[in-house]
């Protein structure tokens, strides 16, 4: 196997879809450093930095698909969006790369680590409903700095920016495996209770196996096509003395048979909420603690996502993600098959012809990829 790896070593395949990449890897030193980067290009608002943005994450999910630690510059050679003779881009995560290999550090990103800016930017990104334009405002505009900055100034917020503010520090914590699992069973029992043979899958950070998360991602369906309808606001409504806040959105099936909507954002009936985690024993808490009558709780988001079985296992694929997984498949299949793969189904470019599949197995299949188990799509 070793020599194996050794002699494969300048042949990473380009598409992170086309290799395992694991969730614990071997250069997580030099992975931290690029998406800071990332992150910092996407924090920005010119109009290179979302390529700049990718050019980091491709080098990082490089990396992370290494079974092997980089320790010197020598095996940058034929890397994927590292050594690139022709890239600029490719060039700068080389150039990184290399400073931590000889200085332990990179002067670059140390100085966006230790930057007002990048410090401001990810405390206010950070608040559920604030994405870098509002920051970006908050940040340019009003010369706002910190948490308490937000708190403290009469701002306009939305719905979504209120709650994340109020939750704060309940929403900065992350979720944790045992209270996803937690949820997920309740939303599955109540589920099954109103309607008989309906399921409900664990997507997201959680079924690629990480043990924490920043929410739980959940799909409803159910094996006969169409009595997944309703669904939604059944379950809402008889759970709604555990949800704080509830923001659905309606499906829209219209949309997604049109070529040019099928890019983006997916049109399932879903729902973005934030869910009332009651503590495991905080009834018993409560009794030697007379200040915590109640029983604690905390603050959790969850995104209920519900889907016909036509389109299971594209939903499923869709959301398990990673991001970069997701951008890297759906390149992958235009580019090399030319075909669209959407979180509903499977086009030909050309003809517009639908490609229907029942698993995920099937999909890799008939895309001409090795199968990849959600704990190898962690890039
Ligand atoms: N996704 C999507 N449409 C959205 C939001 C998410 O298709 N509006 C997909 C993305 O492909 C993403 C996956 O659903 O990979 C899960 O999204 P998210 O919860 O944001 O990320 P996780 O990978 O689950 O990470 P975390 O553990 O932090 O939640
Ligand atoms: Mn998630
Ligand atoms: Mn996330
Ligand atoms: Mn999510």
């Amino acid at each position: 196997k070793k020599a194996r790896i050794d002699k494969t070593t300048d042949r990473i395949p380009m598409y992170a879809c086309q290799r395992s990449t694991p969730l614990q890897h071997h250069n997580k030193q030099f992975t931290d450093a690029l998406e800071v980067l990332e992150e910092h290009a996407l924090y920005r608002d010119d109009p290179n930095s979302e390529a700049r943005a990718l050019a980091f994450r491709r080098g990082s999910a490089t990396l992370k698909s290494l079974p092997y630690k980089i320790t010197h510059v020598g095996q940058l050679k034929n890397l994927p969006y590292i050594d690139s003779t022709n890239s600029s881009k490719a060039g700068h995560c080389k150039k990184i790369i290399t400073e931590i290999l000889e200085e332990g550090f990179s002067d670059e990103v140390e100085g966006v680590t230790n930057s007002e800016f990048f410090k401001s930017m990810k405390i206010f990104c950070g608040i559920f409903g604030v994405g870098p334009s509002t920051a970006r405002k908050w940040f340019y505009d009003l010369n706002l700095r910190t948490l308490e900055d937000i708190k403290t100034k009469k701002l306009t917020l939305t719905k979504d920016q209120t709650l994340g503010l109020r939750y704060h520090e309940d929403l900065n914590k992350p979720l944790l495996l045992e209270e996803a699992n937690h949820i997920a069973k309740l939303v599955r029992e109540t589920c099954t209770a109103l309607r008989s043979g309906c399921t409900v899958t664990v997507v997201g950070g959680f079924r690629r196996g990480k043990d924490k998360g920043h929410d739980l991602d959940l799909i409803i369906s159910h094996p006969i096509e169409g009595n997944e309808e309703g669904m939604l606001a059944m379950v809402l409504e008889k759970l709604d003395e555990h949800f704080i806040y509830t923001e659905k959105k309606a499906s829209n099936t219209k949309r997604q048979t049109s070529l040019e909507s099928r890019s983006t954002m997916d049109h399932f009936e879903k729902c973005f909420s934030i869910f009332k985690y009651r503590h495991e024993g905080s009834a018993k808490q409560s009794q030697s603690n007379i200040l915590h009558l109640e029983g604690t709780w905390a603050a959790k988001r969850v995104d209920l996502i519900v889907v016909p079985k036509s389109q299971f296992a594209f939903a499923v694929l869709g959301w398990t993600g990673t991001k970069h997984f997701e951008r890297e498949i759906r390149r992958y299949v235009r580019s090399e098959k030319k075909l669209v793969l959407t979180s509903h189904g499977m086009y030909t470019l050309d003809t517009n012809e639908s490609i229907s599949a029942d698993s995920e197995e099937e999909i890799f299949e008939k895309l001409g990829l090795n199968f990849l188990p959600p704990s190898e799509r962690c890039c």
